[in-house]
């Protein structure tokens, strides 16, 4: 049979570099493609660019044109090879590639066309979400077929991939094309600049659009999409401003307002007085400056006000102000109200909000200023609450001017909703959503002039999509979530962990003050996301649809790269809905047919939510949950995995710590017959928390390269299979932790290599007969990655006399720090160390289990916890002899408590060989605490105190970063023979 070609992702990839690059790119800042829009969990451009690159060439076959493609990949996922294209990216000397941006994307493009038959490869995204795969396909020379379920996600996609293709290339080319038939709908006004551009042109600065560079004309002709998003936008901001400055005033000194801060107040049980719900009074907490809300209450007519004090006069602790979790202090009887009855007011209608002060930047002076003194500004706001009802009553449009659909139900990530916020307008006030109605119906109007002066109605449809794109940045940045941050000073804006949790005190923004949550701003920054978008995209065509996953059919493709929904970290529909009640008002009439559903889908998406309507009726919504998405992900790869052509890569990304996804994501990559041929755990996730992991961390994402297994693939005996396993796994993973890979993804990073020899089986048996399933195969990862990972934390050790307390122990350190993990993670590991986790959690052990909002907890104890408890602690006991962590942490508690005697009596009973490995051990342990830990420094203390010098007097206080990263430690090389 014919070897099969080897693409080079299958036997190397620059780790390394993309990782670097990957980690920085979400703090790009603009242009980059990611602010056009919000989007959740999106892939960092750089891995995805070297992915498809390295999916898409053949592996040469000798080392050293491969080393040399490896660096012109790395180089090419640089931000520099984008953003500079005319420069070196790395010279050579540097080991570097020596070439510019632009040689690096030529020579790519090159090589891929000759990859894959001197066609443009055709690659399809059924998860598309923000496009950064689809995008970067693009730009490597690719056809695409970008798809989501998600209405805003398609937006976005065609923001970012088919109007750029499209309207943004010179206006000659548009209309050429167009004459050769190959295009409907051309820029302009049949492809002439439009007649408004060259007024515009002509009144130059000082007429009615200031554009203030450039010939605009040129301009026009050179780019017509980018020119015409700045031109509308323009033309809403100066009529935005002419209907709403005067609901935002400078101050008579020239000062202007940045943000206006609110508390929401109830009303007090006891005393009837308005009690604001603060949770800190700090206004700027910064090593410059200090400044903080002090209360002053009336207590004659139960009236509460706030003044502000500044530098020394910041006394107290205004790290707590009011309320804590909901449970509030009555400042004007001292009366302390429960959460539960903050719900019930917000519930009933009684959740008011009082503004406490108001932030200023002042002409000619650095940083912010604070006044409380608000009642010109409460005259002002309750102006624009009158005109909001004034435009409320004349409003006769289909859907309600402020958006009246109903919040989703997913308490743990959304609790607004439990205090009485319950649809999606009320997470507004009223000033924020006359700006917001006024840019709305400036955006139908804007789209109505311009097919009143004949632009293609086509092309107004893309630049009125850009328009209501950017204005969604107005709800995002500045809604009654939005939280005033003291060390900045600055606004946090919404929906920034995929939740939205209740703020209590929140900052309200001038749209007008030059800074977050400027309406100028936001138009800006979507001009130059257009504007970079449309340098991106290239030549090759891209097709954008709205289709579930489950459904997409169609020709083959050349390759699939694709992003899966996370099990239950986002769940997209629930979140995008908070842009959605807005597009379908700027836009709606623009895509009836895309916008015409009341919220977006839910019943299609795929996502582990138990608080899905669909399983209110399941007795197990856990299980109903799970089961839908292990379906749902099943059917999907089922779906891409016929439209991949033979012999074609299949790409899949996943990153999730807790094992139940892992398992739902490799049952439906076998179901589809899917098998991972290569892995590479790039560092993407810098190290943030998705929302719905449990506590530990995850900073790698893995990307699986897939082909369609073949046909008919043999069963084995898991004997066999596991022998054929390990040394893929133990050769793979000594490779990933010498590029740095550790803890939680270090595990993680050996899946796909192991699946690779796995998936290749139908069917994988136990010698009685019965099948091995996938979660057993997980154990079974688990067991050899935890095996590999403590050889090389316990360098040197023989492994068999550490015990699997001590393994467990050592483990859940070195995976998760001191990171406390949900009982089900905590068991996943025991299975791996072989701990029985009833011994991990017995009273007096090295862990307890905790309640904690409905989930149950195991943390691990401190070496003072367990001292305290068990003055037996490290001794045998007939029904159990000592763990090896049990001895070291009671030498380290005697140590601490300056018994010096007894710790020498403890030595001594322990022996010579035993008292070596206890060093051994708790360099590693030290090497996984943080520094102020108060165990890593008793332990410490112990390894650098007199009685631990005489063992083994070469060993170093603090355990070395050679010694942690793996270089040889002295103390159990002759444990093996054991005496203690
Ligand atoms: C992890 S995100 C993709 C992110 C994307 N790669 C990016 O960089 O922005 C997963 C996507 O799957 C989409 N999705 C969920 N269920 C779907 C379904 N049944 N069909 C198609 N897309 C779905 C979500 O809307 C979301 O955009």
């Amino acid at each position: 049979m014919a070897e099969r070609r080897r693409r080079l992702i299958e036997v190397a990839f620059p780790l390394e570099e993309v990782s670097e690059y990957s980690r920085k790119d979400p703090y790009l800042g603009s242009p980059h493609p990611q602010t056009l829009h919000r989007w959740w969990a999106r892939r960092p451009l750089p891995a995805c660019r070297a992915f498809i690159y390295t999916s898409l060439v053949d592996d040469p076959g000798n080392d050293k044109e491969r080393e040399e493609i490896l660096k012109e990949v790395a180089d090419l996922a640089s931000w520099d090879a984008v953003r500079k294209p005319d420069q070196v990216v790395r010279p050579r000397e540097k080991g570097g590639s020596g070439l510019t941006g632009r040689q690096l994307l030529e020579r790519a493009r090159q090589r891929i066309l000759e990859c894959n038959g001197g066609k443009p490869p055709r690659l399809l995204d059924p998860f598309a979400g923000g496009g950064a795969i689809p995008l970067e396909a693009l730009r490597l020379g690719c056809e695409v077929e970008a798809s989501d379920l998600n209405p805003v996600a398609v937006l976005i996609l065609k923001g970012t991939l088919e109007y750029p293709q499209k309207y943004g290339r010179p206006l000659a080319e548009q209309v050429e094309q167009k004459r050769q038939g190959k295009r409907d709908s051309v820029a302009g006004v049949d492809g002439e600049v439009p007649e408004y551009i060259r007024e515009a042109a002509q009144a130059g600065n000082g007429g009615q659009v200031s554009f203030t560079e450039g010939d605009l004309i040129e301009a026009y002709r050179k780019n017509p999409l980018a020119t015409d998003v700045r031109y509308w936008g323009n033309w809403m901001l100066e009529r935005a401003r002419e209907e709403l400055a005067e609901y935002y005033p400078p101050d008579p000194d020239g000062s202007v307002p940045v943000a206006y801060l609110w508390s929401r107040t109830v009303p007090c049980p006891n005393c009837g007085a308005e009690m604001p719900l603060i949770r800190q009074y700090w206004l700027a907490r910064t090593d410059k400056s200090k400044a903080a809300l002090t209360p002053v209450v009336d207590h004659e007519v139960k009236r509460i006000d706030f003044d502000v004090v500044e530098g020394s006069a910041v006394t107290g602790d205004p790290a707590h102000a009011t309320t804590s979790r909901g449970d509030t202090a009555c400042l004007s009887c001292n009366q302390v109200v429960k959460a539960e009855y903050v719900r019930h007011a917000g519930q009933r209608g009684k959740l008011n909000a009082i503004m406490t002060a108001v932030v200023l930047d002042t002409p000619g002076s650095r940083g912010k200023r604070y006044r409380a003194d608000i009642p010109g500004d409460m005259e002002t706001f309750d102006r624009a609450g009158r005109r909001l009802d004034a435009l409320q009553a004349a409003y006769d449009g289909d859907l309600s001017l402020v958006p009246d659909e109903p919040l989703p139900y997913d308490p743990q990530k959304i609790n607004v909703q439990l205090y009485g916020l319950d649809d999606w307008g009320k997470l507004f006030n009223a000033r924020q959503l006359l700006l917001i109605t006024t840019f709305v119906s400036l955006i139908r109007e804007a789209h109505s002039s311009m097919l009143s002066v004949r632009l293609d109605s086509g092309y107004a449809r893309a630049v009125a999509t850009y328009l209501a794109l950017a204005l969604d940045r107005i709800p995002g940045e500045n809604s009654t979530c939005t939280r005033w941050n003291p060390v900045g000073p600055k606004p946090q804006g919404a929906l920034g962990l995929q939740a939205l949790p209740m703020i209590w005190d929140y900052a309200e923004l001038n749209p007008w003050a030059g800074s977050v949550g400027d309406v100028a701003r936001a138009f800006a920054i979507e001009h130059s996301a257009v504007e970079f978008l449309c340098e991106s995209v290239g030549d090759t065509r891209a097709s954008v649809t709205q289709l579930d996953a489950r459904s997409v059919t169609g020709e083959s493709v050349d390759i699939v790269v694709t992003d899966p929904p996370y099990y239950d970290s986002v769940n997209y529909a629930y979140v995008s809905d908070f842009f959605y009640v807005w597009l379908k008002r700027s836009i709606g009439t623009v895509y009836p047919d895309l916008l015409s559903l009341p919220l977006t889908p839910r019943k299609e998406q795929i996502v582990m939510s138990v608080h899905s309507d669909e399983y209110a009726d399941e007795v197990d919504r856990v299980s109903a949950a799970r089961q839908a998405y292990v379906d749902g992900m099943a059917k999907s790869f089922t779906s891409m995995g016929t439209r991949v052509r033979p012999g074609a890569i299949a790409g899949v990304v996943f990153a999730h710590t807790d094992p139940n996804a892992w398992a739902t994501l490799i049952e439906g990559l076998l179901q589809a017959n899917l098998v991972s041929d290569a892995s590479w755990p790039i560092d993407t996730e810098i190290g943030t928390k998705l929302a719905g992991m449990s506590q530990a961390k995850l900073k790698t994402s893995v990307w699986m390269a897939c082909r369609p297994g073949e046909e008919a693939a043999a069963e084995a005996f898991i004997g066999d299979v596991l022998e054929e396993m390990r040394p893929v796994i133990r050769e793979r993973l000594l490779y990933f932790w010498g590029k740095g890979i550790r803890g939680a993804d270090f595990f993680i990073s050996a899946i796909g290599p192991a699946l690779s020899v796995f998936g290749r089986h139908s069917r994988v048996l136990r010698p009685d007969g019965s099948e091995v399933g996938v979660r057993d195969f997980l154990d079974l990862v688990r067991r050899e990655s935890t095996e590999v990972a403590l050889e090389q934390v316990l360098v040197g050790a023989d492994l068999g006399i550490v015990d699997p307390i001590t393994r467990q122990f050592v483990t859940w350190l070195w995976s998760y720090s001191r990171a406390p993990l949900e009982a089900g993670e905590a068991i996943a590991l025991c299975l791996a160390t072989g701990a029985d986790y009833h011994e991990v959690v017995r009273p007096g052990s090295i862990a307890v289990e905790a309640k904690e909002k409905s989930k149950k907890l195991v943390k691990l104890r401190t070496i003072r916890e367990r001292g305290q408890q068990d003055e037996r602690l490290g001794e045998d006991s007939p029904a159990r002899p000592a763990p090896l962590i049990d001895q070291l942490q009671r030498a380290a508690y005697l140590w601490g408590l300056n018994k010096a005697d007894e710790l020498a009596r403890f030595r001594a009973s322990l022996g010579e060989t035993r008292w070596a490995a206890l060093r051994t051990l708790g360099q590693a342990i030290t090497g996984c605490l943080p520094d102020g830990d108060d165990d890593r420094r008793l332990i410490n203390g112990l390894l650098g105190s007199s009685v631990m010098a005489s063992a083994a007097p070469k060993v170093a206080a603090r355990p070395t970063k050679a010694a942690r990263a793996g270089a040889p430690l002295p103390g159990f090389e002759e444990a093996g023979q054991g005496d203690g």
